[in-house]
């Protein structure tokens, strides 16, 4: 007989911290009425500039479009999405555009694992959201030349 695998319970990974991994998932239905307020928008940037990365060069770059304070700008990156994605993109209240710088910061050389590090302070991000009571859902589905 075939089950499906279960997501580790939270007690048994850990009794007093709950652990956020197990706990967040990738939604594709948001509540147009509620804004991630300026200071949750801050906790989770905060989340990404905690995460380890190599030679402490932090290459990773976020852009952020909030609907709530700007609009239009927020239209425009939502025009960048593809198809599929912005059906149920256009109740979200927060995009973010997560890029990587390629070469480190101290010496100018090629940074070959800038790419590896901005993946683990996305996903900082997404953890830091589950603990707001938030929730985000990472996109590869958009125009990167046209955004
Ligand atoms: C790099 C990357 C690109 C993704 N692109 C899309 C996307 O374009 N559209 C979408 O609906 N989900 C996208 N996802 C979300 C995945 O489909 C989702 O994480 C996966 O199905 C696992 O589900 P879970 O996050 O709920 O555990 C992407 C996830 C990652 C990490």
């Amino acid at each position: 007989m075939v089950t499906e695998p279960s997501r580790p319970s939270c007690e048994a990974m850990s009794r007093n911290r709950p652990c956020l991994s197990a706990q967040r998932w990738s939604p594709r239905a948001f509540d147009a009425d509620k804004p991630v307020s300026p200071a949750q928008v801050l906790a989770l940037l905060e989340a990404a500039r905690w995460a380890p990365s190599c030679n402490g060069d932090e290459p990773w770059r976020y852009i952020v479009w909030d609907k709530t304070r700007d609009p239009a700008a927020w239209q425009k990156a939502f025009d960048c999405l593809a198809e599929g994605n912005q059906a149920w993109v256009k109740n979200t209240p927060l995009l973010i555009a997560a890029g990587a710088t390629s070469r480190f910061r101290h010496n100018g050389k090629d940074n070959r694992w800038a790419q590896y590090d901005t993946g683990a302070a996305s996903v900082s991000i997404c953890l830091q959201a589950v603990a707001l009571g938030l929730a985000a859902h990472q996109m590869g589905g958009f125009d990167a030349q046209k955004l």
